[in-house]
């Protein structure tokens, strides 16, 4: 699928069928999150892929109960390795560049999917003491993005964007 294909046909999808993801197909995911650029690329993130049922559960708990996590076949948990990033930026490393490259990665699985033919969401709302507990998250290494990530059920409607004009300045504010 053409780039500009799988930016315009991305949304957001909330209903998975129990249909596995291939496994070649979830390894183009994995390679082209591997792409993305990252700070000094030191890639100060990780990814954790997540099949099994339980603990596809007890993410959708700790997300406010969002059930649609559970019911994606493949969830993607994205985490900052913030001490990666700081060691190299310090306190920028640590506070901003490490979130930036957990969340370019997380991005990038979303179009790569897209263009696979297979739906995902975003998801930010979720306790991250919880999530990281569910994963079994070492310390230091805090969930920033969850990915479901499975053939869905929806076919939902584009959601409206800013118009450039408001959103692009000219030059400057
Ligand atoms: C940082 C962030 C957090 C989000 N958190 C959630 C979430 O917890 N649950 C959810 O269903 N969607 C969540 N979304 C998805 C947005 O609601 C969605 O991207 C937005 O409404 C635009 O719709 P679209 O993705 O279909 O273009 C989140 C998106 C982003 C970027």
């Amino acid at each position: 699928m053409d780039f500009f294909d799988a930016v315009d046909k991305r949304r957001s999808m909330r209903g998975y069928e129990a249909r596995e993801v291939e496994q070649e197909k979830l390894d183009r995911i994995l390679n082209a999150i591997n792409k993305a650029p990252s700070a000094g690329n030191m890639q100060s993130y990780e990814v954790v892929v997540v099949k099994d049922k339980k603990i596809r559960e007890a993410l959708a708990q700790a997300s406010r109960g969002q059930g649609f996590i559970a019911d994606a076949p493949v969830v993607l948990v994205f985490c900052t390795n913030p001490l990666k990033a700081g060691s190299k930026y310090a306190s920028r490393g640590v506070n901003l560049y490490s979130i930036q490259d957990a969340t370019i990665a997380a991005a990038y699985s979303q179009l790569a999917s897209t263009s696979l033919g297979l739906g995902t969401v975003w998801v930010g709302a979720f306790n991250p003491e919880q999530v990281a507990e569910a994963i079994s998250a070492p310390e230091g290494i805090t969930p920033v993005a969850i990915i479901p990530v499975g053939y869905t059920t929806e076919n939902p409607s584009p959601t409206p964007r800013r118009s450039l004009d408001d959103l692009v300045k000219k030059e400057h504010f």
